[in-house]
């Protein structure tokens, strides 16, 4: 402690008497100084909590197998994509904060989901018609543009509201301050409705985040030197809109800007939910159609999980390549509680699909996410008690399924078990 204090007297007092010095000319040579944004992440920040993760673990080879990779060097992963930006458990989804959070983590792809603004641009949302849980829109004079503007609680009946990107145009969306998404049911006012982040997540990085367009997404990631993926959102307006924007002429647009950008087919990975967008990729733009991702969410039921199944052999047949389910759909547990692959993972796989899957860490903590039979871990609940067991969920994906990707809201946590099983 003294040393450390008088070497810091020593330094005050050196730099007093260089500014006392006539010459104004400094004695240092100064840093070549870079703006921010301009330089790519090259390695990867984990930060703390894939520690966290590993040390909350059950004892087994697995625990020890990753705590051995605790002083590693970390690089950039395509097996972590970044789910809505990569780090939207603490920043707000789909700006420019989550995309260099989650890039700073090392995901090796990054995400926008596309929905249209009146003017026809493409900007990041996750729906067309969340502006009103994501951003501040409603405490703006953009509020009165919205499809329902806000309306106070009263006796009982929620607050309400419900604002599309399709309500304003690309300017008008630019001036808004990207936010954790939630809402607040009993708001009686604008201000009070923006408030509903869980308590798991923070408020913390949430003071204005950076909206953006998809042209400006591309740029961003293109800067980093990271691959890309692009969901086209279902529209929330009756197509076509305006008109004449049909759904393939906003399918066709995504793709325009990518050729725009100049950016190679073999680094994007296009998705959506409707087999009628990707059935369009896959014939309109066939380098593009390679990489097209089919997004399943037609098993969600005991009864309408065996036809999710039966029709992965309809998609292959119709040439689709990439599947991309969510975990439930993936693993189950066998007959001792322990993780292994589903019908749905081992079909996917001897069809010779490519699988992704989406998303850790959306749950909060796990024990709590498998009391309420949360989404993500539906089908393995009762297996699942601690957060320590989101590596296991990783490693039966990664070594039995056999995925190529997982999409997270905390990039670090999947980066971190690639580069440990050098998985890039
Ligand atoms: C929700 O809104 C109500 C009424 O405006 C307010 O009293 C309450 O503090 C708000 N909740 C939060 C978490 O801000
Ligand atoms: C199979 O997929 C096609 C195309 O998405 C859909 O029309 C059909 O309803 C699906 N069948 C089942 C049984 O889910
Ligand atoms: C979990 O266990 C409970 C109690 O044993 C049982 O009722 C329930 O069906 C199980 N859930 C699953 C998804 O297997």
């Amino acid at each position: 402690m003294r040393i450390k204090t008088s070497s810091l007297l020593v330094a005050v007092s050196v730099a007093s008497e260089v500014s006392a010095l006539p010459n104004s000319a400094p004695w240092w040579k100064p840093r070549p100084w870079k703006p921010p944004h301009q330089h790519p992440f090259r390695n990867a920040d984990l930060g703390p909590r894939p520690q966290f993760l590993v040390n909350d673990m059950d004892d087994g080879w697995l625990k020890d197998r990753l705590s051995a990779c605790s002083e590693m060097e970390a690089w950039p992963s395509k097996f972590s994509i970044g789910h809505r930006g990569g780090a939207c458990l603490q920043f707000p989804e789909e700006t420019r904060e989550s995309v260099e959070a989650g890039t700073r983590m090392g995901a090796g792809i990054q995400e926008c989901d596309v929905a249209f603004t009146s003017d026809r641009e493409l900007v990041c949302r996750h729906d067309q018609c969340d502006l009103h849980t994501t951003t501040n829109i409603v405490a703006t004079d953009l509020g009165a543009k919205c499809t329902t503007p806000f309306t106070p609680a009263r006796d009982g009946t929620p607050a309400t509201a419900r604002c599309c990107t399709s309500d304003i145009t690309l300017a008008e969306f630019k001036s808004l301050c990207g936010k954790m998404d939630g809402s607040n049911a009993s708001a009686t006012t604008p201000e009070d409705f923006l408030r509903g982040t869980p308590s798991w997540r923070t408020d913390l990085y949430s003071t204005c985040g950076t909206v953006l367009s998809h042209k400006e997404f591309i740029k961003l990631v293109d800067s980093h030197g990271r691959d890309f993926t692009t969901e086209l959102k279902e529209p929330r307006v009756p197509m076509p809109f305006d008109g004449d924007y049909t759904q393939e002429r906003y399918a066709q647009q995504v793709i325009d800007e990518y050729r725009a950008a100049g950016i190679d087919p073999s680094r994007v990975w296009l998705q959506s939910f409707v087999f009628a967008d990707v059935a369009y990729w896959l014939r309109a733009d066939p380098a593009f159609g390679e990489q097209a991702v089919l997004l399943d969410e037609s098993g969600d039921t005991p009864e309408t999980f065996p036809d999710a199944v039966a029709n992965l052999t309809f998609y292959k047949q119709a040439g689709v390549k990439v599947i991309a389910p969510p975990l439930p759909y993936l693993v189950i547990l066998g007959a001792n509680n322990e993780y292994v692959p589903s019908i749905y993972a081992t079909t996917a796989r001897k069809l010779g699909f490519k699988i992704l899957t989406w998303s850790l860490e959306r749950s909060g903590p796990l024990a709590q996410a498998a009391a309420n039979n949360d989404y993500y871990y539906s089908t393995i609940a009762n297996g699942t008690h601690t957060d320590g067991d989101m590596y296991r969920l990783v490693d039966v994906l990664a070594r039995q399924v056999g995925v190529l990707g997982i999409f997270s809201d905390w990039s670090a946590t999947v980066t971190y078990y690639a580069n440990c099983f050098g998985l890039f």
